[in-house]
């Protein structure tokens, strides 16, 4: 099929968006075999089916690369404490957060968790999300977990997305496991990484290094058995806190180090020097009423790129718009419109260790967005506004 007359935020190359006026895109075989100028359409192309877009914007099909959307229960009651003074992490010390969310999980049918993921997903979906990565690590214990990571998979048989998982027992300390957080890891965390391992249920492996979760020392750990099993790695590090889990993370050489708003310019070269991707989740920042902003400029200064995710969970970042956090990273994080682009695309799959979308280019998958706006800043500057008119999935409409 052929795309004629559209704008296209290619994304690709270094020119501003890697912006074409007035282009075509040509898709075979659920990959692009050509993106250029309208004048300058090979011959071959066409030949196909072509669709006149009448000048609407076309960009690579939006990433979230950092989700919980698979768990039970909502954390509603909390944000009412939250808004009553308590803060997450003492919500987190006196038993709820993360654990709240656990009990709902683990009482939660496969079927249950299913559904629930599909109405978060299906907000995703409409806003041109082609690709979304999914966590498990509300389980905490053998079974839930690999549920969850099922679950996970599952979410591609029922609609048109990509989904990566993530292995993310090292979330939080389960109550059984209260005060022995290595036994917790060598027991459940680790035994179960090599059974979902094995079932092909996991793409990447996380964990959460923070005082009320993960030591560095014990985040090591985990990392260590994820490259035993040849699994790569990502973290949540210094969201509440700096703990110098970006640090190891980099060391280990991570896809990405998500949150990082405690990181300091040093974490930042770290991170430059492991390829590290800096996922930034401003809903959380929002959420939380954080005040400390992550390091952009000092990720700017590292070339460090810089991805923009949803984080949707019950708890810290109850957000299901990919939109928004486009808008909340240009507002609260001051980054540009195209670095927010980038963000969700093609900096989105490089989180994800995927180098076969996030851009149009010759090679790339056919997984485009097509909007009705005009300008790509378009897309990051209003709120609670969806311009999705057609979204595309292996260069079907
Ligand atoms: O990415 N930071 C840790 N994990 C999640 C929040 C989990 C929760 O509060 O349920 C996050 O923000
Ligand atoms: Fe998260």
């Amino acid at each position: 099929m052929l795309l004629t007359n559209c704008h296209v935020a290619s994304l690709h190359g270094d020119t501003p968006y890697g912006a074409i006026q007035t282009g075509a895109i040509w898709m075979r075989d659920a990959k692009i075999a050509w993106v250029g100028a309208k004048g300058d359409i090979p011959t071959a192309a066409r030949e196909d089916a072509s669709v006149d877009l009448e000048g609407r914007l076309v960009t690579p099909g939006l990433i979230d690369c950092h989700t919980h959307l698979v768990f039970g229960g909502d954390r509603a009651d909390e944000f009412e404490k939250r808004l009553n003074g308590v803060s997450y992490e003492e919500i987190a010390r006196a038993g709820g957060g993360i654990l709240s969310t656990l009990t709902a999980t683990r009482q939660a049918s496969e079927d249950a968790l299913l559904q629930g993921a599909l109405t978060r997903l299906d907000a995703l979906i409409g806003e041109g999300v082609t690709t979304v990565e999914v966590k498990s690590g509300y389980g905490l214990e053998a079974d839930t977990e690999l549920r969850m990571l099922r679950v996970a998979r599952r979410l591609a048989k029922h609609r048109d997305i990509d989904v990566q998982t993530t292995y993310l027992a090292a979330h939080a300390v389960p109550p059984e496991y209260a005060g022995q957080a290595v036994a917790y890891l060598d027991e459940i965390v680790i035994p179960t990484m090599r059974l979902a391992a094995q079932d092909g249920l996991v793409d990447a492996v996380d964990g959460f290094c923070e005082g009320i979760a993960f030591s560095t020392a014990q985040i090591a750990r985990v990392f260590d058995a994820a490259k035993a099993l040849n699994l790569p790695v990502k973290l949540h590090a210094e969201q509440l806190s700096h703990q110098g889990g970006t640090a190891l993370a980099a060391q280990q050489g991570a896809l990405s180090v998500d949150h990082l708003e405690y990181a300091t310019a040093a974490d930042a070269k770290a991170m430059s020097q492991a390829g590290s991707v800096a996922v930034l989740l401003p809903g959380a920042f929002y959420t939380l009423r954080e005040t400390q902003m992550p390091p952009v400029q000092a990720f700017r200064d590292h070339d460090v790129p810089m991805a923009l995710a949803t984080d949707c969970n019950p708890g810290s970042s109850p957000l299901a718009s990919l939109l928004l956090a486009m808008n909340m990273g240009c507002t609260l994080f001051r980054m540009t419109p195209e670095e927010a682009l980038a963000g969700v695309t093609r900096h989105a799959a490089r989180a994800l260790g995927l180098s076969d979308r996030g851009e149009i280019a010759p090679g790339q998958r056919a997984d485009l967005a097509v909007w009705d706006v005009q300008k790509p800043a378009e897309l990051a500057y209003r709120i609670g506004f969806n311009p999705l008119y057609k979204r595309i999935k292996g260069g079907v409409v």
